[in-house]
């Protein structure tokens, strides 16, 4: 059977007008904790892809994970010198994407990134486990390495330089981005491939909506 044969009925409860939000955000917040509610237990309901671009406008993807969301944007945190952190640099035009699969939905969003405020990183960066964040002292996330014994060796420095696990500063080269959306997609998978997707774009203040074609 190859993958031409793999075909699932998207058979997911209807997304209309009347059950959205004018603001894009809330209504984001709505499906992210409607997500939480139905597939915590089963999946990591805040991972999200997130696609850069460099400054010829090559893109490249991957996966992150939502660590806040509110009226301005969406956050993730990453290393600053990753591929991610330089091109965002170069491009601060980002897109995202979130899915989960069980209940058929999927929202894309896309915007310019802003850096996170110091204190937020820090703030953020003090809840982490505290390898966690030796681990983001040890890695120069993105640059090539030997091997393993190699990454595990500077780990092991790290263990020595921060023995103790409340003094853990965050590395300058650490932090985070918000994606501030000037467009958000809601989709809603629904039988015989005639989906349900309305767009909101920014509109000063406000938010404008229309229904698309699946
Ligand atoms: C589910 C999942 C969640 C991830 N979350 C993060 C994250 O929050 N931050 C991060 O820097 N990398 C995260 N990663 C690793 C990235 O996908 C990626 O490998 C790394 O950030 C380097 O990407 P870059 O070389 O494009 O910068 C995650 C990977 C997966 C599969």
């Amino acid at each position: 059977m190859g993958l031409a044969d793999l075909r699932r009925t998207y058979d997911g409860t209807p997304l209309t007008e009347a059950d959205l939000h004018e603001n894009a955000m809330v209504q984001v917040a709505r499906w992210v904790a409607e997500a939480r509610d139905e597939l915590e237990s089963a999946t990591e309901v805040n991972a999200m892809s997130v696609a850069t671009a460099d400054a010829q406008g090559r893109p490249s993807v991957r996966m992150v994970l939502l660590k806040d969301l509110d009226e301005r944007g969406l956050t993730f945190f990453t290393n600053l010198d990753s591929r991610k952190g330089r091109e965002l640099r170069e491009n601060p035009y980002a897109a995202l994407c979130l899915h989960w699969q069980p209940i058929y939905r999927q929202i894309r969003v896309q915007g310019r990134c802003e850096p996170v405020s110091r204190d937020e990183v820090d703030a953020y960066f003090a809840t982490r486990p505290a390898d966690s964040r030796r681990g983001a002292w040890a890695s120069e996330q993105s640059a090539p390495i030997a091997d393993r014994a190699a990454i595990e060796a500077r780990m092991a420095e790290q263990s020595l330089r921060f023995p103790d696990d409340d003094a853990i500063p965050t590395p300058t080269n650490w932090g985070g981005f918000r994606i501030a959306p000037d467009e958000v997609e809601l989709w809603q998978g629904r039988p015989d491939r005639l989906h349900d997707r309305f767009v909101y774009l920014r509109e000063g203040d406000g938010w404008t909506r229309s229904r698309l074609q699946p």
